[in-house]
This record gives C-alpha cells, structure tokens and sequence, in this order.
C-alpha cells in the first residue's frame, strides 16, 4: 500500500516537478487533450482560446448553495454586462435558462453538482444533471464540485466519474472543481493532491485555487489543463497578480466570479483581467487598464 509520506514528499530532489519543462501535447494546443475525439477537442477550444490557450470563464454559479449573494442578486442587471469580455460562462441551469438569450456566443459551462447549502456539510453533494440535459443546453463544459479529504469524499469522486463516463460518451469535457474544507489546509501539498486525483479520474479540466508557495508544482504535476478561481474578493490590483502569477506557473487561465462581479467596477475589471489572460499584460499593464476603464469612477 502506498505510504503516506509518499503525498507528503514535495521537493526532495530539488526537481522533482520538472515545472521548468512544459508538458509536450502532440498535435492540438491544449495540455494532455492531443488524444480526444474531435467533439471533445472542439468543444475545449470553445473554452480555451487556440490562439493563447488560456481562458477567462467567468463563474457566477454561486447562487446554488449561497442563493443571492453579494454581487450575484440580479444577474441579469450586474453580470450580463461582462458577458461580452468573458470566453465561458460557468452557471447554473436556472441562470442560464431564465437570464442568459439563446443567441450567447460565449461557451457554457454548466454546473452539474448540487446539494447542500452553506447551512449544512457542503460535501454531500449528488449529480444535479443528466447528460440529455446537459446535450439540450449545448453545455462546452460540465463542472463537478470534489471533496477530496472532505466528509463525502468518496461520494463526489463517485460524481465525477459517473459524469466523466457521460461526458466521454457525448464528447463532452468535464472540469473537476476541487473544494477545500473550512478547517483543511490550503497549501501545495493538498492541491496537488487534489488536482491529480481529478485528472487521474479522467477530468479534462481541474479547477484549483492559486497559492503562492509551490504553484508550479500543482500544475506541473497535473497532466490537463487548470484554471484558478478567484476565490474571496481582493484588492483589483491583488487579484490580477493572482491571475499573472497563476499563467506564469502553469496555469491556462481563470475561472474567476467574486474579485469581477464584486469589483467595484466589473466592467473595467473583466476587460482588465482579459488583458492578463489573452494579451499577457502584467498585472500592472492590467490595473492600469481598469483605472482607464473606470474613467475616474471606480
Ligand atoms: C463554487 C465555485 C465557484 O464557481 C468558484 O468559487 C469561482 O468563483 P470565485 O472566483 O468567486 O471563487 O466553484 O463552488
């Protein structure tokens, strides 16, 4: 049985991770996806831009276990407006169904993971959608919540890979969004933990958060694509440093809600956050943008 120092080593040999040396994908841009049917690649260069290879998903899903949270009470009002900026829209079935018009040229990536509110243990969740609906909602994109080291840990490794057998059936990716208990630690050790076990389960797409000590070695060592959340609002100029930071280590962009939608400018922020994800901006060429697209009003 494997020992569990073997999770716990990190850089013993000084290389281990090798994050100086990318990971050769023969013959399609993205990470680890050179071997997928052509839906499948299709549907993940409506996500990830060929031309850069990163993305800016813009995630508003909150509101299935937070309901109206700060930023999110009218959706239609505060996060139509950033459509136009945004790659991806990562949602709800009910957002999506009730706000967003049909004629969206922006890729879909649907939440497919429910349960339990922020009132109750938040790992106990189950697969909200079957794949029919998933096809009808011409979804690019399934995400599923995963609870690694959490209360229903092996429940939501078991959503994952019930929605992964789907996904490959259909060609659809799946992005595995890795959920960190209150009380566990945020730290290397643990995300990479988590972020391989989603892509081991076959995940073409993991959603982890950005820290700052030892990125390089969750993204080296995850063999497809990750994307970062937000994670609590920041200062704007904090929170484009976080993006810089996370595509500099590895990262293939952002899966970014709160630091745009509770901006106090969300419109000059998500211009300004594409700047660092397409254009390679810094995060002070970023800022910079923000301040001119808040025009003085911030
Ligand atoms: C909820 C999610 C959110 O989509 C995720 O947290 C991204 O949003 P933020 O940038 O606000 O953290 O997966 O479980």
């Amino acid at each position: 049985m494997a020992d569990l120092d073997d999770i716990q080593e990190v850089r013993k040999a000084g290389k281990l991770f090798y994050p100086e040396i990318k990971q050769q994908t023969p013959g399609f841009f993205l990470k680890g996806s050179g071997n997928y049917d052509w839906g499948m690649k299709n549907r993940l260069s409506q996500i990830f831009n060929p031309l850069t290879g990163n993305t800016l998903m813009l995630a508003f899903d909150h509101g299935y276990f937070q309901g109206p949270t700060t930023g999110l009470e009218r959706v239609d009002l505060s996060v139509m407006p950033l459509e136009p900026y945004c790659d991806t829209l990562m949602l709800t079935r009910g957002i999506l169904r009730s706000i967003v018009p049909g004629s969206t040229q922006r890729s879909i990536a649907l939440r497919a993971s429910s349960g339990p509110s922020i009132l109750k243990e938040m790992s106990n969740e189950v697969l909200a959608l079957d794949i029919q609906e998933c096809i009808r909602l011409n979804a690019s994109c399934l995400a599923v919540q995963v609870f690694i080291g959490g209360e229903f840990e092996t429940q939501s490794v078991d959503n994952l890979s019930r929605m992964i057998n789907l996904g490959n059936q259909y060609g659809i990716p799946v992005m595995a969004v890795t959920a960190v208990g209150k009380d566990m630690a945020r730290d290397a050790r643990y995300f990479r933990l988590a972020s391989r076990i989603c892509a081991e389960l076959g995940a073409h797409i993991v959603k982890t958060y950005y820290i700052e000590d030892g990125f390089d070695t969750i993204s080296s060592s995850c063999p497809v694509p990750i994307v970062i959340a937000g994670g609590k609002k920041i200062p704007e100029l904090d929170a484009l440093r976080m993006a810089r930071n996370a595509l500099d280590q590895g990262a293939n962009g952002v899966d970014m809600g709160r630091n745009i939608f509770q901006s106090e400018n969300p419109v000059a922020m998500i211009q300004a956050v594409r700047a660092v994800v397409h254009e390679a901006a810094s995060a002070e060429a970023g800022y910079e943008i923000y301040l001119k697209k808040c025009g003085g009003r911030k």
